[in-house]
């Protein structure tokens, strides 16, 4: 259910402004997109620290020295600046901002003329540790693209780079998004006001490190520093994840970024970083966010990074041996560091559905599984390898894990943290699935699962997003038997739902607050959801919290800001980004108030 790039043939064309022709020609021979080769250079920053602690000018056998401006100014080039570049200090939210919505299926009488009202399902509630939250990302929020060393991503090549190539719509950039990086504390302030109790955010790996591996940036350090600080001093338990796709592209340019096994261990040493600076403060780690779409993102159009020979359909699959490994060893890592909080990686898809009862249309559903949860999931919670069905179709090209991997990965998860917005349903190709899986240019090869958004009866699954999200529908009927299914099939201590939500369609042509504010298809979406998530628990599936995506509106990738998922609505066209809560964050707030168990744990521990 990966987003869809879209694009054709790019050319890259130089952003420079060519006041320092020789330096740059040099440098972009070694950083250009159209190399196929790079020499293997290490980067000098005298400045700076390595992450062993020696200086990097003494560990580097540098050709020449560029600088983090250097990569910014050949690979992206000029960005814009927020107005606001300074940390802005939290101020009360006002009361008036805090009177909930009328209640969703009853309007809003006068006193004294209420329709009864709706009772509670007396065989709900939520356990006494649940936890509930709200998530974002960091390039999806932060802008402040270039601030405080900041080294360029992926993303930020993507989104400026495009040349002929319009990468994300609008070429939207992430360069001042949502400012939440001078945003934060209000943007925490708020979040606590509404009773949230974890605050999920990604750091940003080229902000720690600017070339993604050696170089430490402090000012970096200090800044996640506070924004973990102001969590726990507003009694929002911070939940942390180390990547959610903004892979420096130094890394990218360097060794083809998640290609390449040389990924492993820079990611463990910013892992070493990160966990040795934020340690115990943080409540929830995630490895990676969602590898199965940031692997499919691969290959990459030409002409925005470095050029590979490796063949198109490999990509993936080595993006994800790349990943498992780095996930596994972080974990370890965590252990041996004594990290008390859970750490997990944060895994993705949907429900899937037979559209029939034919064995045709089950052995479907079982090749979707094992191409999309199962890519990762049966490594990391069965038997340290992929599904046989996923090995077949790979064995040609990628290695075996060895054993000694096999039992690094297997168990390297404490929680199964899914991001489970929808359904769909899946069925075997018109040839049949044995047709299929022995022609390589059939095109649902190599899972041979066919899909479909309208069930046999010819109607849809469910209320369709915006169409900027064709994946998503409010389908959250299948709600337990999801959780039902992760349970059986993975059989995880605990499982948590670690994104959801919904585009309301068409949000982003809406002007009035007002209007956009009142989003009904998203309380309708989250009510239901939550509904399914208590039936489960009922059933005794472990289900243990929910992180609703977002905290606020933000770019949606490829999508840029003409997909809306916030909780709360944030105006662009205003350049102090001023934020609303929507009526879905009190539909979210006010369930686990409904449902809390008698005695639930109060917010301010640690969950
Ligand atoms: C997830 C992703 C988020 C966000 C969300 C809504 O897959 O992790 O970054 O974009 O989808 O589409």
């Amino acid at each position: 259910m990966g987003r869809k790039s879209r694009y054709d043939d790019v050319s890259v064309e130089s952003t420079s402004d060519g006041s320092w022709i020789v330096k740059r020609f040099i440098i972009l021979a070694l950083l250009s997109p159209c190399l196929a080769q790079l020499p293997n250079t290490t980067f000098a920053n005298a400045t700076a620290t390595t992450a062993s602690g020696t200086s990097a000018l003494a560990a580097a056998t540098a050709i020449m020295d560029v600088s983090v401006e250097d990569l910014w100014d050949l690979l992206v080039g000029p960005v814009s600046l927020a107005a606001t570049t300074t940390t802005v200090e939290a101020t009360p939210v006002p009361s008036s901002e805090l009177i909930p919505p009328p209640p969703l299926y009853y309007p809003s009488f006068p006193s004294g003329y209420e329709n009864p009202a709706m009772t509670k399902n007396s065989s709900w509630s939520f356990p006494a540790d649940f936890w509930w939250g709200v998530a974002s990302a960091a390039y999806q929020v932060e802008g402040a693209v270039k601030d405080e060393g900041r080294g360029p991503s992926i993303w930020d090549v993507l989104t400026h780079r495009g040349g002929a190539v319009d990468y994300t719509i609008a070429n939207d950039t992430g360069d001042i998004g949502d400012n939440h990086y001078y945003l934060y504390k209000q943007d925490i302030a708020r979040i606590a006001a509404l009773g949230t109790q974890v605050y999920s955010f990604s750091i940003s790996w080229s902000r720690i490190m600017p070339f993604g591996r050696d170089l430490i940036n402090e000012q970096a350090l200090a800044h996640y520093d506070d924004v973990i600080n102001t969590c726990i001093q507003y009694n929002v338990t911070p939940a942390v994840t180390l990547y959610h796709w903004d892979l420096p592209v130094y890394l990218m340019n360097l060794y083809g970024g998640w290609l390449s096994e040389s990924i492993v261990d820079d990611f463990v040493e910013y892992a070493r970083v990160v966990f040795s600076r934020y340690g115990n403060q943080v409540g929830y780690w995630f490895t990676l966010n969602e590898p199965i779409v940031f692997c499919s993102e691969y290959p990459y159009p030409d002409g925005f990074f470095k050029k590979t020979s490796i063949p198109a359909h490999q990509q993936p699959y080595l993006c994800g041996q790349s990943a498992l490994l780095a996930h596994a060893k972080a974990y370890h890592l965590g252990k041996s560091l004594n990290l008390t909080g859970p750490i997990s990686f944060k895994t993705n898809g949907g429900y899937k559905i037979p559209l029939t009862d034919s064995s045709a249309d089950a052995l479907a559903v079982q090749r979707a599984w094992d191409f999309n949860e199962g890519w990762f999931a049966n490594p990391v919670f069965i038997n340290g390898d992929y599904p046989s069905t996923l090995k077949a179709y790979t064995s040609t090209f990628l290695r075996n894990f060895t054993s000694e991997e096999q039992s690094l990965l297997k168990g390297s998860a404490d929680l199964f943290a899914h991001d489970a917005y929808t359904s769909q349903f899946f069925f075997a190709p018109d040839a049949g699935i044995d047709a299929c899986i022995t022609n390589s240019s059939h095109p649902h090869y190599p899972s041979c699962a066919n899909t479909s958004y309208t069930g046999p009866t010819g109607w849809n699954i469910g209320y369709a997003a915006d169409p900027g999200s064709p994946w998503l529908h409010i389908a959250t009927d299948w709600v337990p038997a999801f959780l039902r299914y992760i349970h059986d099939t993975w059989k995880p201590s605990s499982i948590a739902i670690t994104e959801f939500g919904f585009s309301v369609p068409f949000e982003q042509m809406k002007t009035l607050s007002a209007d956009i504010q009142s989003d009904l298809p998203r309380r309708v979406y989250y009510r239901a959801y939550m509904e399914g998530v208590l039936t489960a628990i009922a059933e005794g599936v472990p289900v243990v919290g929910t992180l609703a995506w977002s905290i606020v509106d933000n770019l949606e990738w490829s999508e840029g800001f003409g997909v809306r998922f916030g909780l709360q609505y944030v105006n662009f066209s205003d350049p102090a980004r001023p934020r609303r809560y929507k009526a879905s964050f009190f539909e979210y707030a006010s369930i686990f108030k409904e449902y809390a168990a008698t005695g639930h744990a109060a917010n301010g521990t640690m969950r």
